[in-house]
């Protein structure tokens, strides 16, 4: 089955063409960090009008790397949410138009479903059960996942996502927007111990996050310094490693919990952050303690891609799952109210 997926939950476009017997053929994206970041974060009715004007030539473009004609297509899959209302919108009514059009069905896609389907589309992707940290701009979350649909809400933030405390933080610090990468890469030149963060919510038993105070703490160290007339990038890159050491503490602890609660050896991370290496390498080292693995998707399909909707899509088309031709989005959409396969 040749499936079209579609991602327009944000600020990215994201267009892929997947076969359920070759694999992934084509995908390309654009990204609107250009557009928002004048503004330091995302505007929504920029972001739906722009995924107008892209969506039919990356489609085009996909069509031709792979080598393929439209009526090829055999089903489309599409971000149904949760995201920006108007920007899900524009995937949405795209896909209900191009299926009807070509007479094939399409699927609405949950993305943070995409986002944990993605390591799925590496050399070696992981095996049924296990626990999922998904950690993006507007999710953090731990779930034991036992197969496609089949979710258990372990765990998740009371406040900011952890994607969402980097971004708030980098621009508290004068960092453009989206700040998770610029963190990181600041970070790489910053002396470890100089800033010591608290690490939210380990120190009492549960799967809870909570990372709006971490902000706060990392303002207040950049205020300080600032009034003691310290303004260089050296302060700048020491308080980044302070923050990225405290949310990658904080979360490798609560991982390990969810891993020993559940009694599972393997950890997928997925969603933006999930790029940031520094994550990785500590989740590395603790499941290697643990004889354990850790798995997750090429940088570019931990953020938001066409990929990983048409991978999800077409698991689910395959087991028989379709849309009726209305087109319906939801911004706020819990991951295991999903039907499982
Ligand atoms: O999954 P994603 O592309 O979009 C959402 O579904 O939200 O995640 C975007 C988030 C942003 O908050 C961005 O700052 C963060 O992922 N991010 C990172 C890194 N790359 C992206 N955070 C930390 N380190 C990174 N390398
Ligand atoms: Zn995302």
């Amino acid at each position: 089955m040749l499936v079209l997926g579609l991602e327009t939950s944000c600020d990215e476009t994201g267009v892929a063409l997947y076969d359920s017997e070759r694999g992934l053929l084509a995908d390309a994206l654009f990204s609107q960090i250009d557009l928002h970041r004048v503004y330091g974060g995302v505007v929504p009715e920029l972001a739906s009008r722009d995924h107008v004007k892209r969506m039919l030539p990356l489609i085009r473009q996909v069509l031709s790397e792979a080598g393929r004609e439209a009526t090829d297509i055999d089903a489309i899959a599409y971000t149904a949410g949760p995201g920006l209302v108007g920007a899900l919108l524009v995937g949405a009514s795209c896909a209900q138009a191009l299926a009807f059009a070509w007479g094939v069905p399409a699927v609405g896609v949950h993305h943070m479903e995409g986002h944990l389907l993605a390591p799925m589309l590496e050399e070696q992707p992981p095996q049924f059960p296990f626990v999922a940290l998904l950690v993006s701009g507007g999710h953090t979350q731990l779930v034991r996942v036992d197969g496609i649909g089949r979710y258990e809400l372990l765990g998740e933030s009371i406040d900011d996502a952890a994607g969402e405390a980097f971004d708030k933080t980098a621009k508290l610090m004068g960092l453009p927007y989206p700040g998770g990468p610029e963190i990181a890469r600041l970070a790489e030149q910053g002396v470890a111990g100089r800033f010591k963060f608290p690490r939210p919510m380990t120190d009492r038993p549960g799967l809870e996050f909570s990372f709006s105070g971490l902000k706060t703490a990392a303002l207040n160290a950049w205020q300080q310094c600032q009034q003691a007339g310290d303004l260089s990038e050296q302060t700048r890159c020491d308080i980044a490693r302070g923050f990225q050491e405290a949310v990658v503490d904080t979360l490798t602890i609560k991982c390990q919990r969810a891993l020993r609660q559940t009694g599972l050896s393997s950890l997928v991370i997925a969603g933006g952050v999930s790029a940031n290496q520094a994550l990785r390498q500590s989740l590395e080292q603790m499941l290697a303690g643990l004889k354990g693995q850790v798995f997750y998707a090429r940088p570019r399909f931990c953020t938001d891609n066409g990929a990983m909707i048409a991978y999800a899509g077409c698991q689910r088309l395959l087991a028989g799952q379709h849309e009726g031709l209305a087109i319906s989005v939801q911004a706020r959409w819990p991951m295991d109210s999903l039907p499982p396969l």
